[in-house]
């Protein structure tokens, strides 16, 4: 018996099924706007430029969003007409089939001129809302319709889209973005004093069943209860300050850090920042065990992340973990709410049961968890490839959210993962023993 689930997750403020095709509209609606904001903000010279060499050049990804919404949703799910099959094939995935072979040489193909990748991308757009707009997007029994599945796949697919885009942006030069005239930066602040919170032993349920949320990944599904025994985890993520004493005693030096004489600048989205000491270091999990390591510590499990997060010492387990009010601005950094960290604990309001700040917002938590199915795991039909090609052993489990990560991924079963030697996301971490 696991421990009882407060309600069941409402997806996003959805919890009616008959009137969802108005909000499937709208969802899409302030999607788009907002990949065409990301879009805008990239100088045109940098269009065919490659900026994370792992990924596919910015020019692929204004084809991808629509492109998978398109071939998802309207041909794959209602047995629509293809507009261009060969534009089709070359847009549909996103994360290069060829990752494993390490940096990417020769380019294999010419991309279409950008007035090309317009046309084809604003046509399937057009077709995706006509199909969103007509509705009769929930079939009972339907391989890609049941519980409208492929909607919310290419939703949520959008969403996750905007923040590895910003990851790439991140890379640019400042001089190939333009910067939004209002944003200031978050300031520094006070470097909060470090604390171990002791959990003890008790059940943390990892994933649901279908009946549980509105929509869910594959890899979020069946229901999981895990065991955890007792542990102490970290109040708030490692800072930079922390992580500085690291580096000053020959540990490795983040991506995101960029020398400065005698100590480092912060890599911002558009400026460079002078030691936000009280700002969440980024850093990939294989530097984020190292530091773990060399305090003698560790870093948390992927149930323990769940236990800190969203346990009670009741025993209920919370939708969000300051409990279940929708998610706002006081709860956290996510949504988009900002292009940068702000200093770690200045969001109370968000604080889990056992007093952990930051937990989800300001930055991913690396986990030492490998990214592994749940027994009973099935790949879903509307994006079989989506979890399946990434249970290699080769990727580790991240949880939470960052300031690029839309507040409907916000949902306890939500995973991301990447490789333990990926510098490029927003992600932190904090320490367990
Ligand atoms: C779940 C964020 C690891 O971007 O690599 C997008 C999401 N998969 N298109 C990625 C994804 C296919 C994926 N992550
Ligand atoms: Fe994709």
């Amino acid at each position: 018996m696991g421990p009882r689930i407060a309600r069941a997750y409402a997806h996003g403020g959805l919890t009616t099924r008959m009137s969802d095709a108005p909000l499937f509209v709208e969802w899409y609606a302030r999607n788009r706007a907002r990949t065409q904001g990301l879009f805008d903000l990239v100088a045109d010279e940098a269009y065919y430029s490659r900026p994370i060499d792992l990924r596919h050049p910015i020019v692929f990804y204004e084809g991808h969003l629509p492109a998978f919404s398109f071939n998802t949703l309207v041909r794959r799910a209602r047995g629509g007409e293809s507009i261009d099959p060969e534009l089709e094939t070359l847009f549909a995935r996103g994360v290069d089939p060829d990752e494993s072979n390490g940096r990417r040489t020769g380019e294999a193909h010419r991309w279409p001129s950008r007035a090309t990748v317009q046309q084809f991308a604003a046509e399937a757009d057009r077709r995706v809302r006509e199909a969103l707009a007509r509705g009769d997007l929930e079939r009972r029994g339907h391989p890609l319709l049941d519980r409208a599945e492929a909607v919310f796949a290419i939703l949520e697919h959008e969403a996750m889209h905007q923040e590895t885009l910003l990851y790439m942006w991140h890379r640019l030069p400042f001089d190939q973005k333009r910067r939004p005239a209002d944003y200031r930066p978050p300031s520094d602040g006070d470097v909060p004093a470090q604390e171990w919170i002791d959990i003890p032993a008790g059940c943390a349920t990892l994933g649901a069943d279908d009946d549980a949320l509105r929509f869910g990944w594959d890899n979020e599904r069946p229901r999981r209860v895990e065991d955890v025994p007792a542990f102490a985890i970290q109040r708030h993520d490692v800072t930079n300050a922390a992580y500085l004493e690291f580096v000053k005693a020959g540990g490795p030096v983040p991506l995101f850090w960029e020398r400065a004489v005698g100590s480092f600048a912060w890599r911002g989205m558009f400026d460079l920042i002078p030691r936000p000491l009280s700002w969440p270091v980024y850093v990939m999990q294989e530097q984020a065990a190292a530091y773990a390591a060399w305090r003698g510590w560790r870093l948390p499990t992927e149930a323990e992340f769940q236990r800190a997060a969203y346990g009670t010492p009741d025993g209920a387990e919370r939708v969000h973990p300051w409990g279940e009010a929708a998610p706002t601005s006081a709860h956290g950094v996510f949504d988009f709410s900002s292009w940068d960290p702000e200093p770690a604990g200045s969001h109370p309001a968000g604080r889990s049961a056992w007093g952990v700040d930051d937990l989800v917002g300001n930055g991913w938590e690396w986990t030492s968890t490998v990214f592994a199915p749940f027994p009973g795991f099935r790949a879903m039909p509307s994006y079989p490839e989506y979890s399946a090609d990434f249970f290699d052993g080769q990727h580790v489990v991240m949880k939470g959210a960052s300031p690029a990560t839309a507040r409907e991924l916000l949902r306890p079963t939500f995973r991301n993962w990447f490789r333990p030697r990926y510098p490029y996301v927003y992600a932190t971490f904090r320490c367990a023993r």
